[in-house]
């Protein structure tokens, strides 16, 4: 059949989402498979209503015209469309960092301590709460857009200015020190972990994206510690409605060893910078396979 790959979009992360899909559209090409591009939502719409394609491969990231906050998944079941990736409910809670926490928490897996900030909070009593050091992120986002690291106090209200020019609302978290690890799902298998070592402070934007010089050591971790770290992560991504594939960061605190799971990435990237592709090799799934494997599930 006539697959769709969307891609780009509107969001914040249309430029990293065009970059992926243009791996995604190479590769299932490579397979033979007759792939073409579709620019954003309302091209989408066109092709739905024009039946120009039998299934959708979901490269489209973020919210506010990206793929991965439930909008874009509603508008396909309403046509009847198969797609790659999460439905409409873990789509849309893996959009919400805070909800998503919510849902862990009642279930006892592990997040950081957190507070909820709506606009015109008063950050400085949210950040006593917490302790120092936090990081304040939009509760909507991706790739890091952003999201600041919080170490003194006469920082907060900047970071919350930063924050809320992406979101009405953020998310304040204690700030784990320690590794920053990822874990690649595909159907119901978590992938081996992938240890980020990035040459700056964190694992930001330019970290992503622009810098040569971000380490990956994968499998992140060994023995005991990988098996744990992928069924936190296998239980993480069920937990929040997802399904197909998808990526779960985790940090692990320097002190105590311990897991703290962050988010859910319902359409991670694919770039040749990203994580998924790097785990998926190491797991001895080449990307042409991998982008095959993903679409596989909608057949
Ligand atoms: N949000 C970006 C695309 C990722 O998680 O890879
Ligand atoms: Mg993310």
């Amino acid at each position: 059949g006539r697959v769709a790959v969307l891609l780009g979009g509107t969001s914040s992360e249309a430029e990293v989402s065009r970059d992926s899909g243009r791996n995604v559209l190479e590769a299932l090409r490579a397979r033979g498979v007759d792939a073409t591009a579709v620019d954003g939502i309302s091209a989408l719409a066109q092709a739905l209503v024009q039946r120009r394609f039998d299934r959708v491969f979901n490269i489209l990231h973020g919210h506010k015209g990206g793929g991965e906050d439930g909008i874009v998944q509603g508008l396909m079941e309403a046509f009847g469309m198969p797609y790659t990736g999460s439905d409409v409910l873990g789509s849309a809670l893996s959009m919400d960092k805070v909800r998503t926490k919510q849902v862990w928490l009642s279930l006892g897996l592990p997040t950081p301590r957190y507070v909820r900030l709506l606009s015109g909070e008063d950050v400085h009593q949210a950040a006593a709460t917490l302790g120092l050091p936090v990081i304040v992120k939009p509760a909507n986002e991706g790739s890091s857009v952003g999201v600041t690291r919080v170490f003194s106090d006469a920082d907060l209200e900047a970071a919350v200015e930063l924050a809320a020019r992406y979101d009405g609302e953020l998310l304040m978290e204690q700030l784990i020190e320690g590794d920053e690890l990822t874990v690649a799902i595909l159907g119901d298998v978590a992938l081996p972990s992938i240890r980020i070592v990035p040459k700056g402070q964190w694992y930001d934007y330019h970290a992503k994206y622009v810098a040569e010089d971000t380490q990956y050591l994968c499998p992140g971790l060994q023995g005991q510690d990988e098996a744990e770290i992928g069924r936190i992560a296998l239980a993480a991504f069920q937990a929040a409605g997802c399904k197909g594939w998808g990526r779960v960061d985790v940090m692990r605190d320097r002190a105590s060893g311990n897991f703290y799971l962050l988010e859910v990435n319902t359409a991670p990237g694919m770039t040749s910078h990203s994580l998924v592709p790097k785990s998926a090799q190491q797991a001895g799934i080449g990307f042409e396979e991998l982008c095959w494997r993903i679409l596989e599930q909608t057949l």
